[in-house]
């Protein structure tokens, strides 16, 4: 998609759609006067409310727009930025039904709308773009079309090519610079999708490295690939256990953005990478086993969000850390009641192989301890089930030993509309993952399952004092089922962390 920004006269622009974005307010304010000018009569506006995300086509100008169509964006109150992420997404959505290739938007009131939400030009024109982009994704590589009538295969043109916003011309410079980080986070967040949604055979952790590797020559920061002899030369016993009923080596990739200057501090991120859960020896049911291809989203977001720091330019040092591997059924794999002695040197009794997501991010945790002892050290996981039974699809859940960090996590979530829940971190729950045998049970007793998976992962961040963990099971994946979403990974975490980047810098 090609976006840009023009300050021509609105009545002189010619385009396929002019689209006209109000708030509630402005609608009231001068919708009549505005339609007036574009030679429509103020009757259109009977069934438009500016509600969030409603969009109206009008026909019939009396001539005086050059667009051939006209349409009205609502945004709602337009007091939150998350308004205007949405409207983005909903336009774009309407603009691929109706199959518009191409459309300007009306960006002459920006000035007054973001005094009305009290934010900047930047940070509304950023999350309308964010949201435009969001909005346009597809994931259709995998189609080959064959089974399509020549006509159907000939009616491609499904894609906007071509955004345009147009301003007076005092706010052109503020519109590009929000064009330009609307792209950034938007096109990362993507990217994480595109890994998500790719299916277990077509993304090992080979390609999790290699599309690491990938990101970090577009963004210009440094990659590390550990292979399987550099994980077993390091002892990453969590890593390697998962990783032994498979047919393909795992992997651990280390990321690296240091911005030019002096970096205000160092934030350690760390994504759960497993290629595809099967639950190993303890199998899991086939139904919605294959959403289990979904499982590396904690990795995903982690370079999507390492790309958009390096890109933004951020003064943070960031650094990404991806365990990677499939957790396969096989003569071979790790068994239920075997124990495994971690890279911490913390042994662990095995009591499912099915709670694998814990392993290999406790090796990664110790990791970004030991080697680079960060100010904060965020994890990203699909961890559990249970959280999906806690707060459902939309919301994610939300572990910190740091009160103030939680909150700050908190904060960007509601700015970002990626959502977190904080659920406890408590003492009495260290009962539930007891072993008898070995240090610590990486299955838990029965009820609160998703916080003893993050109590089993906070033994180890070493006395680290601002860890938090991120449960994404639920708002990771999007099924097919039901709802206006487009279905499959939604790469969750990317904007939240960008967010929290932006705070700490
Ligand atoms: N990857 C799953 C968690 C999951 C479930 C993510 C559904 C997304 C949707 C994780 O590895 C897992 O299997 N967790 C088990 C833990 C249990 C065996 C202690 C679970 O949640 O059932
Ligand atoms: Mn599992
Ligand atoms: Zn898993």
């Amino acid at each position: 998609m090609n976006i840009s920004a023009i300050a021509d006269p609105v009545r002189k622009i010619s385009t396929a759609l002019l689209v006209v974005p109000f708030t509630s307010a402005s609608l009231k304010k001068n919708g009549a006067a505005l339609l007036a000018d574009l030679g429509f009569d103020a009757g259109v506006m009977e069934d438009f409310k500016a509600e969030n995300g409603q969009v109206a086509l009008l026909y019939g100008s009396a001539g005086k727009a050059s667009a051939e169509r006209v349409a009205l964006l609502g945004l709602g109150e337009g007091k939150k930025i998350e308004d205007y992420r949405k409207a983005g997404a909903m336009l774009a959505a309407k603009a691929i039904e109706i199959k518009v290739g191409s459309l300007v938007v009306d960006m002459t009131a920006i000035k007054t709308f973001a005094v009305s939400a009290k934010s900047s030009i930047q940070a509304l024109v950023s999350a309308f773009i964010e949201g435009g982009i969001l909005g346009s994704y597809r994931f259709d590589r995998l189609k080959s079309d064959k089974l399509k009538k020549k006509k159907d295969r000939d009616d491609k043109k499904k894609e906007i090519a071509e955004l345009v916003l147009r301003s007076d011309f005092s706010q052109l410079a503020a519109l590009e610079e929000g064009i330009a980080a609307g792209r950034i986070t938007g096109s990362c967040q993507n990217m994480a999708r595109d890994l998500v949604n790719l299916p277990g055979n077509m993304l090992q952790a080979e390609d999790i490295s290699r599309a690491a590797q990938d990101s970090g020559a577009r963004g210009g920061y440094e990659v590390r690939v550990f292979g399987k002899e550099e994980i077993e030369a390091l002892g990453m016993g969590g890593l390697l256990a998962v990783n032994k009923g498979s047919l393909h080596p795992p992997t651990f990739t280390v990321m690296e953005y240091n911005p030019a200057g002096k970096a205000a501090r160092t934030i350690a991120l760390v994504g759960k990478g497993v290629t595809f859960d099967s639950g190993g020896i303890s199998l899991k049911p086939s139904e919605g086993m294959g959403e289990m291809k979904s499982d590396m989203a904690g990795a995903a977001a982690v370079i999507g969000a390492l790309e958009a720091a390096a890109l933004l330019r951020l003064p943070v040092r960031v650094i990404g850390l991806v365990p990677a591997t499939d957790n396969m059924p096989s003569g071979s794999a790790l068994k239920p009641g075997d124990v495994i002695t971690t890279y911490s040197g913390i042994t662990v009794e095995v009591g499912n192989t099915d709670a694998e997501g814990r392993l290999i991010l406790a090796d990664a945790l110790t990791y970004a301890k030991k080697q680079y002892n960060p100010d904060i050290i965020i994890d990203l996981a699909t961890l559990t089930g249970a959280c999906i039974v806690a707060l459902g699809y939309s919301v994610a859940g939300l572990f910190s030993n740091s009160d103030k960090l939680a909150e700050d996590i908190y904060d960007a979530g509601q700015r970002t509309g990626e959502k977190v829940w904080r659920m406890p971190l408590w003492e009495e729950y260290d009962e539930m993952i007891k072993s008898d045998i070995a240090d610590v049970s990486n299955l838990g007793a029965r009820g609160a399952g998703s916080v003893t998976a993050a109590k089993f992962l906070e033994k180890f961040t070493d006395g680290h004092k601002k860890w938090a963990h991120i449960d994404i099971a639920g708002p990771s994946f999007a099924s097919g089922k039901g709802g206006a979403k487009v279905a499959g990974g939604t790469g969750f975490g990317v904007r939240l962390i960008v967010d929290l980047l932006k705070t700490w810098s």
